[in-house]
C-alpha cells in the first residue's frame, strides 16, 4: 500500500483523513478524487496543498473513463471510499443522487478495483445502514441492515454491493461503520456546525422534534485512525464498527455547545420532526477495540473542540453560508422556524 486514491477527499472526513495520512506516513502518495459538489471544498486541504506527495482530481466516482485513467497516472494500488451524498435531509428531499453515488459509483470503484488487481478497495460506511436500535442493544458487524431513509439505504445498498464482489470475485475489500462525526471542516448542514454557526451569530438552533434522539458523536481524527488500523490490519471481507460507544442526547449535545459557546438556552427552538428520524443509533465496538483502538475523546470533549474550531474559523463557513445554502436553509427550516414556540423546551 503507497499509492492511495481517496475518493470524496475534499470532504469533511476524507480531508481530514488525506492529512491525517500524510502526517503519518511520509513514504504514501495521495491523490484525492473528488466531484467537488456542495459538499466538496478545497479549502479543507489547503494545509497539504503544497505537498509534492499530494495531488487532486476533479472527477466523479459515476465515470468509469475517469477513475480508471486516474488509477492508470498515479499507479493507485488502494481505494479508500469517501465518495458520497451524506446528508439524510437532502435525501429526503431528493434522493437521486445518493442512488447514483453510492449505488452506481461504488460499482464503479469495484470494477475498477477488480479490472486493475488492486490491493485492496476500503469502503466507509455508516452506523444508519442497521436503522433505529432499540434502548439496552448497540449493533454488531453482523446485525441485520435496516435502512429507513434514503441516505441510509443508498449506503446500506454499498456495503451489501462491496460484500458481493467479496465473496463472488475474491476482491481484497474491508467496511468501516462510522458513528456521528464531527471535527474541523464539516459542512454546516449538519447538526453540529449548524448549531454552533448559529449560535455564534446568535441564530435560533432548529432541534427536530423532542431532542431527545440518541447519537454517538466522536471525533473525525479518532475516525480516522480507526480507518488506517483497519487499512493496515483488518482482515479481508471484513466489517468494523467505529464509534465511542456512549451515545447522547441530542438536547444534551445541545446544552454542551451552548455553554462552550457562551450562548443562551434561549435560542433553542423544537420544530417540526424529520420524517422517519431515527430515534436511536449506537454502535458495539468491541471488534475494533480488539485491534487495539480507543476513541481518544469522549463526545463532550469533541462537541467543545468542534464548537472552539467554528469560533475561530470563521474564514472557513462564512463563505460557504451564503448563496445556494440560504436557499437551502429556507426550504429546510424557513416554515419549521415560523411555525415553532419561541421559548426554550
Ligand atoms: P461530505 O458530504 O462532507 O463529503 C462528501 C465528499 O464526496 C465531497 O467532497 C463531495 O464532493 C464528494 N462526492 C460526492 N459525490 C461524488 C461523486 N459522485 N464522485 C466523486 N466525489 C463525490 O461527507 P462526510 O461527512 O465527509 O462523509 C464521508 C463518508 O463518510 C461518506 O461516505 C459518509 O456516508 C460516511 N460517513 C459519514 C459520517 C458523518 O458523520 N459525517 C459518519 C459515518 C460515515
Ligand atoms: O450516524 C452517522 C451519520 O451521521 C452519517 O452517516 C451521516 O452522513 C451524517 O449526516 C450523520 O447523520 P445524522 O442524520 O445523524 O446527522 P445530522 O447532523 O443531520 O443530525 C444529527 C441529529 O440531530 C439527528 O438526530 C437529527 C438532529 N438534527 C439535525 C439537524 C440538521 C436536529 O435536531 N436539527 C437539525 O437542524
Amino acid at each position: 500500500m503507497k499509492n492511495l486514491l481517496i475518493t470524496g477527499g475534499a470532504g469533511f472526513i476524507g480531508s481530514n483523513f488525506v492529512t491525517y495520512m500524510l502526517n503519518n506516513y511520509t513514504t504514501y502518495q495521495v491523490v484525492v478524487y473528488d466531484k467537488l459538489t456542495y459538499a466538496g471544498n478545497l479549502d479543507n486541504l489547503l494545509s497539504v496543498a503544497d505537498d509534492p506527495r499530494y495531488r487532486f482530481v476533479k472527477g466523479d466516482i459515476c465515470d468509469a473513463t475517469a477513475v480508471a485513467q486516474a488509477i492508470r497516472q498515479y499507479e493507485i494500488d488502494t481505494i479508500i471510499n469517501f465518495a458520497a451524498e451524506t446528508h439524510v435531509d437532502r435525501s429526503i428531499m431528493d434522493p437521486d443522487a445518493f442512488i447514483q453515488t453510492s449505488v452506481y459509483g461504488t460499482y464503479v470503484l469495484l470494477e475498477a478495483t477488480k479490472r486493475f488487481g488492486l490491493e485492496r478497495f476500503h469502503q466507509i460506511s455508516t452506523d444508519e445502514v442497521y436503522g433505529h436500535i432499540p434502548p439496552g442493544y448497540s449493533s454488531k458487524e453482523t446485525d441485520k441492515l435496516d435502512p429507513r431513509s434514503p441516505y441510509a439505504a443508498s449506503k446500506a445498498s454499498a456495503d451489501l454491493m462491496v460484500n458481493a464482489y467479496f465473496v463472488t470475485y475474491g476482491l481484497p475489500v474491508t467496511i468501516t461503520r462510522g458513528s456521528n462525526n464531527i471535527g474541523p471542516y464539516q459542512y454546516p448542514e449538519k447538526v453540529v456546525p449548524l448549531f454552533a454557526t448559529n449560535a455564534i451569530d446568535g441564530e435560533p438552533l432548529p432541534v427536530y422534534g423532542d431532542g431527545r434522539q440518541m447519537r454517538e458523536y466522536q471525533y473525525v481524527l479518532d475516525h480516522c485512525e480507526a480507518i488506517d488500523l483497519v487499512l493496515h490490519q483488518g482482515a479481508l471481507g471484513e466489517v468494523y464498527n467505529i464509534g465511542t460507544g456512549v451515545e447522547i442526547e441530542n438536547m444534551r449535545m445541545v446544552e454542551i455547545l451552548l455553554d462552550e459557546l457562551g450562548a443562551p438556552r434561549s435560542l433553542i427552538r423544537h420544530v417540526a420532526d424529520r420524517p422517519g428520524h431515527d430515534r436511536r443509533y449506537s454502535l458495539d465496538i468491541g471488534k475494533i477495540r480488539a485491534l487495539g483502538w480507543e476513541p481518544r475523546h469522549t463526545a463532550e470533549e469533541a462537541i467543545r473542540l468542534t464548537a472552539r474550531w467554528y469560533r475561530e474559523n470563521e474564514w472557513w463557513w462564512r463563505k460557504i453560508k451564503s448563496g445556494d445554502f440560504l436557499a437551502y436553509y429556507q426550504a429546510q427550516y424557513g416554515r419549521r422556524l415560523a411555525e415553532a414556540p419561541t421559548t426554550a423546551g
